[in-house]
């Protein structure tokens, strides 16, 4: 067996930043390092092209009785901008207490490592282990992976007798409380343009004479919420769903503390939408987020100008039956409709993806025709994490989104366990990104108690 550490820091100096065309030869590596690995422990490997960055695909066979599990993960990671803000280079895996640094080490490539450590030695100890495995890796998750839902739709075949996925790209408390994550937020974004005159004006000449864009984008979205911080957009509630008891349950078992949260944000106050705490609000309630803003003169000093243009991004996080196309839809046209006379607005819609829900089994509304193997799944998974954690999970939602896996449902009809191998200290997506070794190697173990008793189960 390989050393799972070791491994990890080779797939961590693999630059694999989606976004950016000049990390081309990263994504390279971080696939060309897949498939060696893959293939060292005795799977064979399918990489399938895309418009833009190629799926990994690894294949253990069998008997077409034994029950076969999709093991998700993605190859790719964010940019490691501001680079000043690192301690150590992203892209060179450094082991501090007890834990890794490096662009990617949480999200997504330790915990998918730990999954491919728990196949290689449940396959080593039981060389005849009666199970099939896929695992498929994507190269485009930070991206809205654009490739994986029509390779999905155009590969159906190809996954009809798959029984459910596996993953880990999840959040959990701290390494002694293990979330199995039952729901995740979609998402659909856009930018927004505001144009005035023709070019930037003197703001003496012309100052009080324009619409000034800055401001008539401010008022646009300083109007899209009310004091309530709710939205204030004809519809974007609809398909919001109900909160069952028991998840009401496991949220107050989680036991998170507000003051320690707004410590934690350094903020001094929180602002969820008026009647929800802020944990229920990042997971039962859409929102309506700016995530930049700018135009006109951002440098030193002062300039005095009525700038020509001004721009902002915003997502919207999306819940229960909410479909993202219709509600981005709304928003643009809000957006259009709030423009005052004397500048244009122009709305251009991005990546977008379904919010996803499963109810595990043994709850008041778990479905009836659940498939036995996925009910062994979400069985073994709170006996594995109870034996490799010391402590049961809790099933809760979670505020962020892996747009793929409501395609998984709706194209193949598959659910989901995700297992949270994350925590909130592990910086995702920021500077000094690191993975907790200890739930690593735990993530190891309970993988593979999880995969052994599926197979198990036959
Ligand atoms: N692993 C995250 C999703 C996540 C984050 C789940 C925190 C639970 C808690 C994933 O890699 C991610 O960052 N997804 C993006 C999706 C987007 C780019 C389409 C997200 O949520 O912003
Ligand atoms: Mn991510």
């Amino acid at each position: 067996m390989f050393d799972p550490v070791e491994k990890l820091k080779d797939h961590l100096r693999c630059p694999s930043v989606s976004t950016d065309s000049k990390f081309k030869e990263g994504m390279e590596g971080s696939r060309r390092f897949l498939e060696s690995l893959f293939s060292d422990i005795g799977l064979s490997v399918e990489v399938v092209d895309t418009e833009l960055h190629p799926i990994v695909l690894a294949r253990r066979e069998g008997n077409p009785e034994w029950p076969h599990v999709l093991i998700y993960g993605h190859y790719d990671v964010q940019p490691a901008d501001p680079l000043e803000k690192w301690n150590s280079d992203p892209f060179d895996p450094v082991v501090k207490d007890g834990r890794i640094f490096a662009r990617g080490a949480a999200d997504n490539k330790g915990p998918q490592m730990a999954h491919i450590a728990a196949v290689a030695q449940a396959l080593e100890e039981n060389p005849e282990l009666p199970l099939r495995i896929t695992f498929l890796i994507e190269g485009e998750e930070e991206i809205g992976s654009p490739s994986l839902r029509p390779f999905l739709e155009s590969s159906k075949d190809a996954f009809a007798d798959v029984d459910l996925v596996l993953l880990s790209d999840t959040l959990s408390p701290s390494k002694d409380q293990v979330v199995v994550t039952v729901g995740l937020r979609g998402i659909v974004v856009m930018d927004l343009e505001v144009e005035g005159p023709r070019s930037d004006l003197h703001s003496g000449l012309h100052g009080g004479a324009v619409y000034n864009p800055v401001q008539a984008l401010c008022e646009i979205c300083a109007s899209l919420h009310d004091e309530n911080n709710r939205v204030t957009i004809d519809g974007f509630y609809e398909g919001v769903t109900d909160v069952e008891d028991w998840e009401r349950d496991e949220l107050a078992k989680l036991g998170a503390d507000e003051a320690v949260y707004r410590e934690t944000l350094g903020v001094e106050a929180l602002h969820p939408l008026t009647g929800y705490t802020p944990f229920e609000a990042t997971r039962y309630l859409p929102t309506l987020e700016f995530n930049g803003i700018g135009g006109g003169y951002q440098g030193e000093g002062s300039k005095t100008i009525v700038p020509s243009k001004t721009m902002t991004k915003i997502s919207c996080r999306l819940v229960g039956n909410q479909d993202p196309k219709t509600i981005g839809e709304r928003v643009k046209q809000a957006v259009l409709d709030r423009a005052p006379k004397g500048v244009s607005v122009k709305v251009e819609m991005g990546h977008q993806g379904a919010p996803y829900l499963v109810t595990p089994p043994g709850r008041p509304n778990s479905p009836e025709d659940m498939p036995g193997r996925l009910t062994n799944a979400f069985e073994a998974s709170t006996q594995a994490i109870s034996e490799a954690f010391g402590r049961p999970p809790l099933y809760l939602r979670e505020g962020g989104s892996i747009p793929i896996i409501a395609d998984f449902k709706s194209v193949l009809g598959l659910d989901s366990v995700m297992i949270g191998l994350f925590l909130p200290e592990d910086n995702l997506h920021a500077p000094n990104e690191s993975m907790n070794l200890e739930v690593l190697n735990r993530g190891i173990q309970a993988s593979k108690k999880i995969l052994l008793s599926i197979a198990r189960h036959g």
